[in-house]
């Protein structure tokens, strides 16, 4: 498999374990609350990290995610840390407006293509897109039929 694209699997599979493993602290009665200003605070120290790191990438490699996906999974990694240190969901919308943010300052001038199709279609990102809707024609299909065959059995 493509490193690049097991990377982008990873995060994606950690965010949502990491979403879920908070979902359910956050059914525990003793719930630290979001302290929005302090996870303001440390964001912008792990963007200042980030931006302290992509100096070092020379400009015209910025949109090739080969040159700095340790630094941006630093990025990543940071940004999760603290909003979980801290009490706050991750992703959470204040932290996802923020990365935004920060894609537009380092990568407004990248095309998709560059970004993300550096492989064949046959790659990751691609199952990635695909499953949830095969899986979601596969769930409808289910359903339907499941209340079919009930309306036959009653
Ligand atoms: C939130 O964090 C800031 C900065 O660390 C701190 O000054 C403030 O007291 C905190 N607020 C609450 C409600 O904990
Ligand atoms: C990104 O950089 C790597 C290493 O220099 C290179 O092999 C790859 O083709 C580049 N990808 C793009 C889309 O420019
Ligand atoms: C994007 O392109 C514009 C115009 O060419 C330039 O002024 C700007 O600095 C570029 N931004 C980035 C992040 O490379």
């Amino acid at each position: 498999m493509d490193t690049n694209a097991f990377f982008v699997l990873k995060l994606f599979v950690l965010g949502i374990c990491a979403t879920e493993d908070k979902r359910q602290q956050n059914q525990k009665p003793n719930v630290v609350i979001c302290n929005e200003t302090a996870l303001m605070l440390d964001m912008s120290r792990c963007e200042d990290d980030f931006k302290r790191d992509m100096d070092l990438v020379d400009p015209k490699n910025w949109c090739n995610l080969t040159y700095y996906i340790k630094e941006y999974n630093t990025f990543s990694t940071c940004t999760e840390q603290n909003s979980e240190r801290i009490g706050c969901f991750w992703p959470n919308p204040f932290v996802e407006s923020f990365i935004i943010s920060l894609h537009k300052h380092f990568f407004s001038n990248c095309t998709s293509d560059q970004v993300i199709w550096e492989d064949p279609p046959d790659n990751m990102l691609t199952i990635l897109i695909v499953i949830p809707v095969l899986l979601t024609v596969v769930m409808i299909a289910l359903v339907v039929w499941c209340s079919k065959r009930n309306d036959v059995m009653v």
